[in-house]
């Protein structure tokens, strides 16, 4: 099978990968490709159908330890995590934190999240010229700070982390991605150890000094693995629902006119927001433990990666009606922006709590909201892993 370069399609295929992949399912469901960072070789599985059943098909292992060591992989990550293991490691560490991550915890944050909304979006609307960029004044500052609150670490060094959280998932050079992911840990191992000594009623401290029914805790490096995931994943994804889910909304004004109409509408425009421009494109990696046949090709076994084109799924007319059509009234459950199967992301009632906040307050304070960007020239983050714009230069009235 012929490999389609995807990093040679450059910035036109960052900024609207979706024809290329729709090309691509024209053809069947599964493709070799070089991926545009780090341009290891990958299979990609496009298309609902096949998307959905490659991401619960336990023969694709998500432990590292299973890929081909002919792949040019570097690991970017702190510790042991869910993202890099199988049952039955997976099933131990997703109980010991679904136990803490309950949707009480959730609720709770609910207020807090209000609250640092209205304080962002009064500064934001402050500027004297009626200009700001959504994701330096809502998109970014808002996820970081619930999450920093939900695993109690107030004063986190922000612009440090986001660097290093950016650079380890997105940057195209694997040393700056290694340097970047070797810093974050250094960091986080400092945090956790001021929560050994100072527990607060959070949820590391509830993960580092609690103990599940049979007495199973999580060790330190897993604690270090668990912070690092719930960090990543706990920022880098809900950014980019808010911004994409805003650009959809303003370059859609009878969409955006619709949802003015009806708040009440704000869920499902939220569920439409993740169907039609998520915040992960492809998930993370997946390794074949025998060769697994997918649409009649046949994927060899033997730590081959296979990444599942998401971004796709939820744009497949075998699944959606006309899928490229923007609806926030359209019935959009059954997408898969937060996965499928046991890795189901653990989040989901938290992203969508803060996007139904940050973006229904963002359209109560302004009555009159704009790009200030033509969207062609808007720059989008690079890499197959996460789909978001770097900035959205927005023009309103209060
Ligand atoms: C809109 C925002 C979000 C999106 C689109 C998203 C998407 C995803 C996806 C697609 C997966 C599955 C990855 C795979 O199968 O390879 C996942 C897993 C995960 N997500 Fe999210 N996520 C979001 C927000 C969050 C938040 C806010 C948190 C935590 C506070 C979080 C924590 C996790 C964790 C821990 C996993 C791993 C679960 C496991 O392996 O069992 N995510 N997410």
């Amino acid at each position: 099978m012929d490999v389609v370069d995807l990093s040679a399609l450059g910035e036109s295929f960052t900024r609207d990968p979706y024809p290329v992949y729709a090309r691509l399912r024209a053809q069947g469901p599964v493709h070799r490709i070089r991926m545009p960072e780090g341009g290891a070789i990958a299979w990609l599985v496009v298309g609902y159908e096949a998307g959905r059943a490659a991401l619960a098909d336990p023969r694709l292992s998500k432990d590292w330890s299973n890929a081909s060591p002919a792949l040019p992989l570097d690991a970017v990550s702190s510790g042991p995590h869910m993202l890099r293991a199988d049952p039955p490691d997976h099933t131990r560490l997703r109980k010991l934190v679904a136990r803490e991550f309950t949707a009480r915890r959730v609720e709770g944050l609910a207020p807090r999240i209000q609250k640092t909304t209205d304080a962002l979006l009064d500064r934001m609307l402050a500027a004297p010229d009626g200009r700001a960029d959504l994701v330096e004044a809502l998109s970014f500052p808002l996820p970081i700070s619930v999450i920093c609150e939900l695993l109690g670490v107030p004063d986190l060094d922000r612009e440090s982390f986001r660097t290093w959280s950016n650079d380890a998932i997105g940057a195209t050079d694997p040393t700056v991605r290694k340097t970047a992911a070797a810093s974050m840990a250094r960091y986080l191992t400092t945090l956790l150890e001021v929560r050994r000594q100072q527990p607060g009623d959070d949820l590391m401290s509830a993960l580092m000094h609690g103990a599940d029914d049979d007495g199973d805790r999580l060790s330190p490096e897993e604690l270090l693995g668990m912070a690092w995931l719930l960090l990543v994943a706990g920022h880098e994804t809900t950014v980019n629902l808010i911004s994409n889910g805003v650009l959809a909304l303003l370059t859609h004004p009878d969409q955006l006119a619709a949802l003015r109409a009806d708040p009440s509408l704000i869920d499902n425009a939220v569920e439409e927001m993740l169907r039609y421009d998520g915040p992960v494109e492809t998930p993370t990696y997946r390794f074949t433990t025998e060769p697994v046949t997918i649409g009649g090709t046949v994927v060899p076994g033997g730590g081959e990666l296979v990444l599942v084109a998401l971004a796709d799924a939820n744009r497949d007319p075998a699944r959606f009606d006309s899928p490229d059509r923007f609806d926030i009234t359209r019935d959009a459950r059954g997408h898969v922006a937060f996965g499928h199967g046991i890795h189901y992301c653990l989040g989901a009632p938290l992203a969508r709590l803060e996007a139904r906040i940050a973006i229904g307050s963002l359209l109560d304070r302004c009555t009159d909201i704009a790009l200030d960007i033509h969207p062609a020239a808007i720059m989008w983050r690079p890499g197959l892993l996460i789909r978001g714009p770097r900035s959205l230069p927005l023009r309103f009235t209060r």
